[in-house]
């Protein structure tokens, strides 16, 4: 990991501290537990109780009076089209953080059924997690079953972990481990039995974020305690997570141009739950810029749904919760869709497929009632080809349409309905925002739905410039928009990025596509995919440390590019 990178995070551990409680509650050496409210008589002088913090959000976790009771998702990240799978072990992303200078020790006292393996994940840096994929960065992981303690160590350098250590034991029902950062080591240990393995600077960036995983299908296991210890000259504290607003919004913000236009124009951009709790340049991006947020992949089938009766809504709401503090608009995306979908919901016979579809139309779209402006209800139906009569595409194919034809699409808009009926409904796609036969597809498509009484309030233009020379007429696009209007519905830019052109023309592209929604009454929001190249999707996650892209307004510093200027002007431009 370049220095520069570790700097700024050693300087995001300082910052944490100050916007959580003041200077002198930074100083991990102070040996307190800093956090308000902190449980009983207080732990002992360098000491902390890690179980005091909030451990209800955590994915597949209950807090009961015995501890936090783990149950396993058998989370998996697939690639687009369902095949691969990568674990994606659940991270207490608004618990406790445990801030660490010099040496100290954590303990954890994990209670096990037979069959079970226990598994606590200690992170120096929280993991980047998209939808198909996720990059481990710095941190751990212990296990425990009947017969085995392993310790495994990633360093941020590759996808593998550097360390991968077994040890045999015969562990009871009840057992405590230990994990110690000692003398340039770490140290596992349980009972008589140590594993010592070199650190790799692990939690050089001050701080712990953990994580908690379990085999599905086997008993649950529970974390009985967990608590951090100083050792010789180190020390430890506790901060909650960061999830407050920020209520000073700049006046040369997008969001503050955007409102002094007098329209009716949400800003916004799709977000991440990591990167909000753990950054904290790209909280105060997102939380001073915006008036709307993107549930970017909280949302999409395989996250909120992993099994058949598990739903997980602890990224989503973070998110939602994320919004209102910051008085934000929550754009949700997306319910029905071909791609992101988990293999069980893949593999489910043609005719269930309606009810499973509708099924959890109904129960994401009522999870999140009275708390979102609009979801996406169907995204991308039109196939990627021309393939339909005409030459022009028909429509995609994928589950849901092999099982209910075009069908498919009056029913999933007809349940988020009936599951939210205040949420605008929209139907989202890329690549029509310039004339030809997906455009006309699409335009015919909504037509059709129109006529038939399909709820549906809104069009989305994703806007992905993605391949040279694939530059939006603003022109064309605004008449798109208006065609729309004709027929009752609204249309947003839902999802705009420019990748690999030079600045000054990506400028142009995001303030041209801009003023087109501008010029538009029926033009509702104007949305990024993302906010900084830090985080965007088109980076390369193959490579160790991220090799980012360049599509977003800002770069990967979190220094604004010209499009940033750009978008300002054009706000200031419509007052
Ligand atoms: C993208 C995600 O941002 C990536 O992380 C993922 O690897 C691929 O999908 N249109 C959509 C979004 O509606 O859901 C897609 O999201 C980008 C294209």
């Amino acid at each position: 990991m370049p220095n520069v990178f570790r700097a700024r995070l050693a300087l995001f551990a300082s910052v944490l501290c100050l916007l959580a409680g003041g200077a002198a509650a930074c100083d991990p050496s102070d040996g307190r537990d800093a956090r308000p409210g902190a449980s009983g008589a207080g732990p002992a002088p360098g000491r902390v109780d890690l179980l005091a913090g909030d451990w209800s959000h955590v994915p597949g976790g209950t807090v009961g009076p015995g501890g936090v009771r783990v149950h396993g998702l058998g989370r998996q990240i697939v690639l687009q089209d369902g095949t691969g799978g990568q674990p994606h072990p659940p991270v207490n992303l608004r618990g406790p953080r445990l801030m660490v200078r010099g040496d100290f020790q954590v303990g954890a006292t994990v209670h096990r059924a037979a069959g079970q393996t226990a598994s606590l994940y200690l992170y120096g840096e929280v993991p980047i997690v998209y939808d198909e994929w996720l990059q481990n960065r710095r941190g751990l992981r212990v296990s425990v079953s009947e017969r085995e303690l392993s310790l495994a160590v990633w360093d941020g350098g590759s996808a593998a972990p550097v360390e991968d250590r077994t040890a045999s034991v015969t562990s009871p029902a009840t057992v405590t481990v230990t994990v110690e950062r000692h003398g340039g080591d770490l140290v596992l240990s349980a009972g008589d039995t140590r594993v010592s393995v070199p650190d790799p600077g692990v939690f050089d960036a001050g701080s712990v974020t953990f994580g908690v995983d379990a085999v599905p299908g086997a008993p649950d296991w529970t974390l009985a305690a967990l608590e951090a210890t100083a050792r010789d000259d180190g020390g430890v504290a506790v901060r909650d997570t960061p999830m407050a607003g920020q209520s000073a919004k700049p006046s040369d913000s997008l969001r503050a141009l955007a409102e002094a236009t007098g329209r009716r124009l949400s800003i916004g951009a799709a977000m991440a739950a990591e990167p909000l709790v753990s950054d904290d340049g790209y909280r105060a991006l997102a939380a001073t810029q915006f008036s709307m947020l993107t549930t970017e992949n909280a949302l999409k089938p395989q996250f909120v749904h992993p099994m058949p009766d598990t739903y997980d809504f602890t990224e989503g709401d973070l998110l939602a919760d994320f919004a209102a503090a910051n008085h934000m608009q929550v754009h949700a995306h997306t319910l029905v869709f071909g791609e992101a979908n988990p293999p069980w919901m893949r593999q489910t016979a043609l005719a269930d497929r309606e009810r499973v579809m509708t099924d959890h139309v109904k129960t994401v779209a009522g999870h999140y009632r009275g708390r979102v402006a609009a979801w996406d209800v169907v995204n991308e139906p039109l196939s990627p080809d021309d393939d339909g009569p005409d030459g022009a595409p028909g429509l995609r194919e994928h589950l849901w349409q092999e099982a209910m034809g075009e069908s498919y699409i009056d029913k999933a808009f007809t349940a988020a309905r009936a599951a939210d009926p205040e949420a605008k409904l929209y139907l989202n796609e890329f690549g029509a925002e310039a004339d030809g036969p997906r455009w006309d597809a699409l335009y015919d498509l909504v037509v059709r739905l129109k006529e038939r009484g399909v709820p549906i309030d809104g069009v989305g233009f994703q806007s992905h410039i993605h391949e040279a020379g694939d530059h939006i007429d603003p022109e064309v696009l605004r008449s798109h928009i208006a065609d729309l209007a004709e027929l009752g519905l609204s249309a947003r830019i839902s999802e705009i990025d420019v990748y690999g052109e030079s600045p000054r023309v990506q400028a142009d592209q995001f303030a041209g596509v801009l003023g087109a929604c501008l010029s538009e009454p029926a033009c509702t929001s104007f949305s990024t995919w993302g906010i900084t190249d830090r985080y965007g999707s088109t980076a390369e996650h193959d490579s160790y440390p991220l090799e980012p892209g360049d599509e977003l307004p800002w770069d990967q510093r979190l220094h604004p590019k010209p499009a940033v200027a750009a978008l300002r002007d054009t706000l200031r431009a419509a007052r």
